[in-house]
């Protein structure tokens, strides 16, 4: 199980992991800078899609699950 961080308990570093037919999932301390150069505000956990099905990217929404066997 992956730990949730808040604002009073993360640590300087960014934890990645590629979950299995899925997002790439990011928690820790980080910034997500997206293609037009945007900086969303820091985040403490993110999914980003890697499979192009979602509908909110470049966040995961599930869509991945219709296809994943
Ligand atoms: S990885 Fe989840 S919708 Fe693409």
């Amino acid at each position: 199980m992956m730990e949730e961080f808040t604002e009073d308990n993360a640590p300087d570093k960014a934890f990645i992991v590629l979950k299995p037919k899925g997002p790439v999932s990011i928690s820790g301390s980080f910034e997500v800078t997206l293609e037009d150069g945007s900086v969303l505000e820091k985040r403490e956990k993110v999914s980003i899609c890697r499979c192009g099905m979602s509908q909110k990217m470049p966040f995961c929404d599930g869509a991945h699950k219709a296809f994943a066997h």
